[in-house]
């Protein structure tokens, strides 16, 4: 199993160009299962996850391959409809394919994901959705198996406001007989990316963004012709953790400052310094970082994919800070791996507090889940010494190039087998 080996070296400097969004790319890549023919989606990251989407799509008689930054996918011969437990395992996104073949093809049999590392994660938002609109929904041996003659139009209210179930459900309801509107829907960027590319391939939806939906279904849709998905804000929003930890000095290019209100305001109440310039964000890290509170919520909150790379940033601030994580219920997998680095961090249910240590000391750690890994690379990076991350696996699902771009800003970084 891949390792990487960090030696702290003090302020990174240079620029980062940011890759486009793993959670946007993932929904848009299964919604050209709506339509018949060649789509085109420009700026997916070269990730391990987006090859299990593709390989799923593969699977189901899709031709689908990525061209030089592009997913090119022609579903004119799909003749497959399932989505088997070894893949889902691996990738729990699989789920997004269930509401576009339901939609396109009446029919789907898909591995529930079961658990992972940061929760139970269920799905049952999505299917109750799926029945509303009129599916017949079974579960046999682990496997979803859902069919409908026609899919009708419904009104979903979501208890909670979950993005792929968002997304799951705005795809379904794309190819609906009549209007579905989606209650308490997630009003994340990357949902508003993916209504934005549906709205391209002939899907009439409005309000994508709020937390109303409305989507008016069509009897078909057109191949993504020409859409290129969203900047990661979740990657940007780290190498912002990165130059706080540091004391560095990153210019942070092609993302949206906007996608990260919440994120930057913390950023700057912990005294890291952002001037936005022509060719994107310059990010500072202060000679001493503040301690400062944050709780997890769904977008526009202070999102829960940067909570662990926020935590190792207030490893080393100057005072205690209060951490809660309200969306996940399990996810400070990674505490336990900072403190073998010297944070002074206790949990209490969903709430850490995190007490800054002076310095943070390299030590061999593991990743256990996707952001989990992203902390250990600030901490390793702002740590003195060396760091050896194992299982690294888990940040090659959500992070491009990571060590050439850790490289370019002067860190000291090789990976291992
Ligand atoms: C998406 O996961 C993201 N993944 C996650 O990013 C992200 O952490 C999460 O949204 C929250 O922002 C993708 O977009 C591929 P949810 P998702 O449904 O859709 C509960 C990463 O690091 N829930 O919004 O699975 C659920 O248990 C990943 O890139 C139900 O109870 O999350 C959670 O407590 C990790 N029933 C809450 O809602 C359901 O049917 C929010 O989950 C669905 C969700």
């Amino acid at each position: 199993m891949d390792k990487l080996i960090i030696t702290g070296n003090g302020p990174l400097r240079g620029e980062v160009e940011i890759s486009g969004a793993k959670n946007a790319s993932l929904p848009i890549i299964t919604a050209a299962i709506l339509a018949s023919g060649k789509s085109i989606v420009r700026r997916v990251p070269e990730l391990k996850d987006i090859s299990t989407m593709m390989k799923l799509l593969c699977n189901m008689g899709a031709a689908a391959s990525s061209e030089n930054g592009s997913a090119v996918i022609d579903t004119s011969v799909m003749n497959n409809f399932e989505a088997p437990y070894d893949l889902v395992k691996t990738m729990r996104a699989s789920v997004l394919v269930l509401g576009p073949l339901v939609a396109r093809y009446g029919r789907a049999k898909v591995s529930l994901p079961g658990g992972c590392a940061i929760g139970a994660r269920p799905i049952n938002m999505h299917l109750s959705g799926l029945e509303k609109m009129g599916a017949r929904i079974e579960l046999q041996s682990g496997y979803v198996l859902a069919e409908a003659d026609m899919l009708k139009g419904a009104s979903i209210y979501f208890d909670i406001p979950t993005v792929t179930g968002t997304e799951n459900l705005m795809m379904a309801a794309a190819l609906a007989k009549g209007t579905t509107v989606l209650e308490n829907a997630a009003r994340e960027p990357e949902v508003v990316d993916l209504a934005e590319c549906l709205v391209k391939m002939g899907a009439r939806i409005n309000g994508a963004g709020s937390s109303i939906i409305e989507i008016e279904g069509v009897a078909e849709l057109n191949p993504i012709v020409e859409h290129s998905v969203i900047a990661d804000r979740i990657e940007a929003g780290t190498f912002m953790a990165i130059a706080g930890a540091t004391g560095g000095d990153l210019l942070i290019k092609n993302f949206s400052a906007k996608h990260l209100d919440a994120v930057i305001m913390k950023f700057m109440d912990a005294g890291i310094i952002f001037e936005k310039e022509e060719a994107g964000m310059r990010v500072k890290g202060p000679e001493k970082l503040k301690a400062c509170d944050i709780k997890t919520m769904p977008y526009p909150g202070f999102p829960t994919d940067m909570q662990a790379q926020f935590m190792a940033l207030m490893a080393r601030a100057d005072g205690t800070s209060v951490i809660s994580e309200t969306v996940f219920e399990n996810r400070f997998m990674h505490v336990a791996e900072l403190r073998r680095m010297g944070a002074n961090i206790s949990i209490e249910g969903g709430m850490a507090t995190v007490r800054g240590a002076k310095t943070l000391k390299g030590a061999p750690v593991m990743a256990t889940d996707l952001r989990a890994s992203a902390s250990l690379v600030v901490a390793a990076l702002c740590a003195e010494g060396e760091s050896v991350l194992h299982r690294i696996y888990h940040l090659d699902r959500g992070y491009e190039k990571m060590e050439d771009k850790l490289k370019k800003i002067g860190a000291i970084v090789s990976r291992a087998h």
